[in-house]
């Protein structure tokens, strides 16, 4: 092409150009196709829907326990007697967590005299009513809370989900 006048490269680069353009366009839909089955490759999971209890039932300050996502992680359901953030229920006060503190996963007992969870281990603190917030000790991560839903025409509470990863885990939903 080197004696193609000016004029003439430039078209032939314009066309040059534009080729690849149409031809980057063919490829459009092709890539979207790649993008989809990438995304269907890493699906996630979804949690289960739960019914754990219903909220009729809970005493005040004390908990129970429930499984959830799955048998391997046991979990404590709360009713606080208040309303606290992320708290579910006609009152606002049912929260629920994992049962393994986050710090080397030995798992935490309610207090209801401090009205907080608390590790044996390590001496790790957690709050309830502050959506698990690590109040002392060699924790260094809130206790996961679970995502608790209300249904108002049964009284049930669920579990729907977790927020934070519950310990030895890398992935709340194996
Ligand atoms: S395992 Fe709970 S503080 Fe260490």
């Amino acid at each position: 092409m080197d004696n193609v006048k000016p004029a003439r490269r430039l078209f032939f680069m314009r066309s040059g150009g534009m080729a690849a353009a149409v031809a980057g366009s063919a490829l459009l839909p092709q890539r979207e196709a790649h993008a989809a089955d990438a995304a269907a490759g890493s699906t996630t999971l979804a949690y289960p829907d739960r019914r754990v209890a219903a909220a009729a039932d809970l005493p005040v300050n004390n908990v129970s326990m429930f499984n959830y996502p799955d048998e391997d992680s046991p979990c404590y359901l709360l009713r606080m007697g208040e309303p606290v953030p992320g708290g579910v229920g006609p009152d606002g006060d049912i929260v629920a967590y994992s049962a393994f503190c986050t710090h080397m996963g030995c798992p935490v007992q309610y207090d209801g005299d401090t009205r907080t969870f608390k590790c044996g281990c390590h001496f790790s603190i957690f709050d309830p009513e502050t959506g698990g917030q690590m109040v002392s000790g060699q924790a260094t991560e809130n206790l996961p809370r679970i995502v608790l839903h209300y249904d108002t025409k049964t009284g049930g509470v669920h579990a729907v989900g977790v927020d934070g990863l519950i310990y030895g885990r890398q992935s709340n939903i194996l």
